[in-house]
């Protein structure tokens, strides 16, 4: 957001002051500040005029500005009201050289999910793809996938959800026994060389505030568990959360074991080399998934996982 608007939001927030007093503290003309304060309005940002000046009331809207607004990360947000895929937007973002943007969307038109599955991402959903420029070696990079499964899962419970990760990154919720429904997916993307990643997209879908039967039937959302959700605030808590485990790629795997629906489960791996079957008890340091079978101890680190 602009400097000056979001000095004008900071001067007012604490009471009302009136246009010559913020021209007068913010060093601009009067009739910049009403532009700015119009600007704002116009951005979802609830500002009334009293007899003592402007006085701000809050912001609800969904959008980039609102999303900037009080967000605790160092992401620029590109908001969209619709987008083909923001994974494919952030791409494009990222080869041009972009780093710490999140592009939003309301909805998307053209999602796309893991192995080439296309993901149902209608208006009302969490749609958000990351860019990022790490100084990482590529082998570390999947630490970014499950950075964003803790960061979702304890934003979600937050939203009062009970939601739990499914190994490698999916976050569900359980039903009982072994099941669970889908409430949100991750997919990653990036380039770089041997040794050194030269971007990451990491994006983001949330099921928010959709209605289930809207929903494919192993599918949930936040609505269908515990009601609608603000989702300015659920992506700021959301953002903040990854921005922490990525600045931190030590604490993610602890704080992801914390949250496992996987382990102690009996598991089935789809691997191109053939299914796995067995309990999992662990995952390593770089997220990888150990697996006690009858003929002994294997390490998996890709591959579709299934709760037996
Ligand atoms: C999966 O579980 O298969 C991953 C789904 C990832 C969906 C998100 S929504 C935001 C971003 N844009 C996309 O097109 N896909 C990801």
């Amino acid at each position: 957001m602009n400097e000056t608007r979001r000095a004008i939001l900071a001067a007012i927030d604490d009471g009302p002051l009136s246009g010559p007093e913020l021209a007068d503290e913010l060093d601009v003309s009067r009739a910049a500040v009403w532009k700015h304060i119009e600007a704002l309005r116009e951005a979802g940002f609830e500002i009334e005029s009293g007899p003592d000046g402007y006085d701000f009331a809050g912001v609800t809207a969904y959008n980039g500005p609102a999303v900037e607004y009080g967000l605790d990360a160092p992401f620029t947000i590109e908001y969209h009201d619709s987008v083909g895929s923001t994974n494919d937007r952030a791409r494009d973002l990222a080869s041009e050289g972009a780093a710490d943007v999140a592009v939003l969307a309301d909805e998307q038109t053209g999602g796309r999910g893991r192995l080439e599955r296309e993901w149902s991402a209608p208006s009302g959903g969490v749609w958000v793809s990351v860019v990022s420029r790490p100084a990482i070696a590529p082998a570390r990079a999947p630490l970014y996938t499950l950075a964003a499964s803790v960061a979702i899962t304890q934003a979600a419970r937050e939203a009062g959800v009970d939601a739990r990760i499914k190994w490698p990154n999916d976050v569900v919720v359980p039903i009982d026994g072994t099941d669970y429904r889908k409430l949100a997916g991750i997919l990653t993307e990036m380039e770089g060389e041997t040794g050194r990643v030269e971007w990451l997209t990491v994006g983001i879908g949330v099921n928010a505030n959709i209605d289930a039967d809207a929903l494919p039937e192993t599918a949930t959302s936040i609505r269908a568990e515990s009601g609608d959700v603000d989702r300015r605030v659920f992506v700021q808590r959301l953002l903040e959360g990854f921005d922490r485990y990525r600045s931190d790629l030590d604490s993610v795997v602890p704080a992801w074991r914390e949250h496992a629906l996987t382990l102690g489960q009996r598991v089935r791996i789809d691997r191109p080399a053939g299914d796995l079957v067995g309990e999992a008890i662990d995952v390593t340091d770089s997220g990888a998934l150990v697996v006690e079978t009858d003929d002994g101890r294997e390490t998996v680190s890709a591959g579709d996982c299934e709760h037996l």
